[in-house]
């Protein structure tokens, strides 16, 4: 069959990579890809917020099935574009893709299902939002309602700087992601994600994850849309997963199916978890980057196998064959990163590092220029491996990044340091 992946990141480059080994894949596309997927796919470029160029780009390749990587496609409405054109699709549709591109949905859905989660609150006027917080009191958090790329949530430990936040996004910092603020009681714990294949009714655990979200070591500095991730996550123990699954999962699932509005895709969880009682943090509805290297490498080639069931709805004959196995994923970004960075800088020794399946480097923000390999993003390459345990996939993938020069771009030395 002919295959679709929708992106250009480290995430995209490792879906393509599973899929790719799987032999019903035929042809493989990506749009508009990176230098790394390039080497394995034809990469053409598209505008991903366009719904109807990637229609047509898909009807121009003939495209049997569409993978769609980031939210913010997912959010504008392009799986319903594709799969009204008879084009199947996983990736859910702009009205379940609400479970991310709103929080205040997301709550309301806690809501109706009794799930676990934060109290909270919701105001679309700044007074009124500032007198809460102020008879709450700190810490407390403060969320802009829609997609705002992972930015648009302050944790806030003192008053001030609750007030000083709201200020911020009704000042309209986050735009239109601000018009509608939830304020949450501060949960306190330990964090983890858990990814869920949904076909709308039929639920498949497709595995466990923890990310690194700052940019520096000790979980310092300013937010980042990742620096590192290893799966399975050790604080995910079966208990946990068991409780995730019952008290949260499947009843928000069965709500949106409830409402008409089934959620077919991948639901990415983020709990907070104390005492071995996990609680709802969040709703992603498409893998986590880099979290997604880490579940691509464990899971192989039968990527694609459940990738399909879950689009065919057919999820409840779906099994996957799991190994005991670890995997961690190390992010070289720019230095900069996540605020302005140099571009078009060489990386040097990328080619000579094994590329199988249990090493590989996933490209984000590359391109080649000739036989040079250029840095044109913030997070550039994704080095992941895996191994029988996490130490031993560490050490080989932190020997990997030491053979790789790029005097302009930086990495975490400690990912992973809960679960060592
Ligand atoms: P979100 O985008 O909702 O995942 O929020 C980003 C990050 O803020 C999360 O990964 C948590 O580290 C933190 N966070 C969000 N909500 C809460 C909460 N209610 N209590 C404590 N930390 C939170
Ligand atoms: N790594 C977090 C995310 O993809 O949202």
């Amino acid at each position: 069959m002919n295959i679709l992946i929708l992106g250009s990141g480290g995430r995209e480059h490792a879906l393509a990579w599973a899929v790719k080994q799987n032999p019903k894949c035929d042809h493989l596309v990506c749009a508009p890809g990176n230098a790394g997927m390039a080497e394995i796919a034809d990469c053409i470029a598209v505008d991903v917020m366009d719904n109807d160029a990637v229609l047509k780009l898909c009807r121009a390749q003939a495209i049997d099935f569409a993978i769609i990587g980031a939210e913010n496609p997912l959010a504008n409405g392009v799986a319903d574009v594709l799969r009204a054109a008879g084009i199947l699709t996983f990736g859910p549709s702009k009205a379940a893709a609400e479970l991310e591109s709103s929080k205040a949905f997301t709550k309301q859905i806690c809501d109706a299902c009794n799930a676990p989660t934060a109290a909270y609150a919701r105001f679309t006027e700044l007074n009124a939002a500032k007198a809460y917080v102020t008879a709450q009191g700190a810490p407390i958090v403060i969320k802009a309602d829609g997609l705002a790329a992972g930015k648009g949530v302050i944790v806030a430990m003192d008053l001030q700087q609750a007030l000083d936040g709201l200020d911020d996004i009704f000042d309209g910092a986050f735009g239109y992601a601000g018009a509608q603020v939830v304020i949450e009681e501060f949960m306190d714990g330990e964090e983890a994600s858990y990814f869920i294949l949904s076909d709308g009714k039929n639920i498949l655990p497709i595995g466990t994850a923890q990310d690194h979200k700052r940019a520096y070591e000790g979980d310092k500095g300013p937010n980042t849309g990742g620096m590192g991730a290893y799966s399975p996550a050790p604080i995910m123990t079966d208990a946990v997963t068991q409780k995730a699954l019952t008290q949260i999962i499947q009843p928000s699932i069965d709500e949106m199916a409830r409402r008409g509005t089934p959620f077919q895709g991948v639901l990415f969880a983020g709990f907070m978890i104390k005492d071995g009682q996990p609680r709802l943090v969040e709703y992603n509805v498409r893998f986590g980057d880099p979290e997604c290297q880490t579940i691509m490498m464990r899971l192989g080639a039968q990527a694609l196998d459940v990738l399909l069931a879950c689009a065919e709805q057919r999820l409840n004959e779906t099994q996957i064959n799991w190994a005991d196995d670890h995997a961690v994923s190390i992010v070289l970004a720019a230095k900069g990163y996540p605020g302005s960075y140099e571009k078009d800088t060489e990386i040097k020794g990328v080619n000579t590092l094994p590329s199988d399946s249990k090493n590989m480097v996933f490209h984000a923000g590359t391109k080649t220029d000739g036989d040079k390999l250029l840095a044109i993003g913030g997070r550039v390459l994704n080095v992941t491996t895996r191994g029988s345990s996490f130490q031993e996939a560490r050490t080989r993938a932190y020997a990997m990044v030491d053979q790789i020069e790029w005097e302009q771009g930086f990495h975490r030395k400690d990912i992973g340091w809960r679960a060592l």
